[in-house]
């Protein structure tokens, strides 16, 4: 009997590869790191019963539609804001995503970013490197205390929870605002749930893990920023488009609020000219939220698994909607 035909549009962690070695016939793009380009995967996807993407590729209604044998579509990432879902749901397409395993790597991302920027540690780096630390001094590079400081966590899903807990370990004050409820958490992590608005004002660390959706797109734009205080921090580890980025550089200008540090971006990769990169207050990382060894095999172990049982006709280990 013939394989069934997948495309992969880069190359996963191997051992999970494996995996696929008898159940189907694997093609896929692998030049130089690079994303696939849109003709190239038009072309493939005519043939292919299965996909497996990245959050970078956009599988919208004319690569669906061109798919004329997809049966599923497999996404290595937790958030699937690059595939049109309505049209998946119209062609009976099934879509998986990769949930469950990525939350403890992000918030330790979250995390790590967090102390970064309190700390100014990037500029703290290039003082030394550059020759300019000719003495020890009391206010050299003195910046606010994470422990017992407020930290605000806008959406307290899986990711929000783990940043939560390594906050308490801080004895940080835990703020949360998000749709629903999370008494549970509220008690593990002695967190109290409150509005947006007072989240903003109240908090010296304010880090986002809310999945972009029509209704989370720009959620803090200038408004929201000048609720912060002016020594407050942003860290957004989620989707950069829930921050409106030209109101944060000119809060970050205006000094409104004291600092950002930023894994993800209105357009990836971040444009060189992007104004945000000039700025002193500012750290950043490509997206890299989710990059341990560990964790990237086990996303494609799970990307695989949803491929092999949206082929069989079965139900997906991880489902979207
Ligand atoms: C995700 O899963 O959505 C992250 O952004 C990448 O791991």
């Amino acid at each position: 009997m013939s394989k069934p035909t997948v495309y992969f549009t880069r190359r996963l962690p191997a051992p999970a590869l494996a995996k696929l070695a008898d159940a189907a016939d694997v093609r896929l793009w692998d030049f130089d790191d690079a994303p696939v380009p849109r003709d190239v995967l038009l072309a493939h996807i005519a043939d292919a019963e299965g996909l497996i993407c990245l959050l970078s590729d956009q599988i919208d209604a004319e690569i669906i539609d061109a798919g004329k044998k997809l049966k599923v579509v497999s996404q290595y990432a937790v958030g699937v804001d690059n595939i049109d879902l309505a049209a998946c749901r119209a062609r009976g397409i099934v879509v998986g995503n990769t949930p469950g395993v990525l939350a403890e790597t992000t918030a330790d991302l979250a995390f790590a970013l967090l102390m970064a920027a309190a700390r100014d540690l990037r500029n703290a780096d290039e003082f030394v490197r550059a020759g300019q630390w000719k003495t020890w001094s009391p206010l050299l590079f003195a910046g606010p205390d994470v422990h017992g400081a407020t930290l605000g966590i806008v959406g307290m899903g899986a990711i929000g929870q783990a940043v939560a807990q390594r906050a308490r370990g801080f004895d940080m004050r835990v703020l949360y605002a998000s749709r629903k409820a999370h008494p549970e958490a509220e008690e593990k992590y002695d967190a109290a749930q409150v509005d947006l608005d007072e989240l903003l004002s109240q908090s010296d660390f304010v880090s986002l893990h809310t999945a972009l959706t029509p209704e989370t797109k720009g959620l803090i734009g200038a408004r929201e920023l000048s609720l912060m205080k002016p020594t407050a921090i942003l860290i957004n580890t989620a989707r950069g488009l829930i921050v409106n980025q030209t109101a944060l550089y000119d809060a970050l200008r205006a000094k409104k609020i004291a600092g950002a540090a930023l894994d993800v971006f209105e357009v990836e990769p971040v444009p060189g000219d992007e104004p945000l990169l000039t700025l002193p207050n500012v750290l950043v990382a490509p997206h890299i939220g989710s990059a341990s060894l560990a964790t990237r095999t086990t996303m494609a172990f799970l990307a695989v698994e949803n491929l092999l049982a949206g082929l069989r006709g079965e139900s997906l280990p991880h489902p979207v909607g």
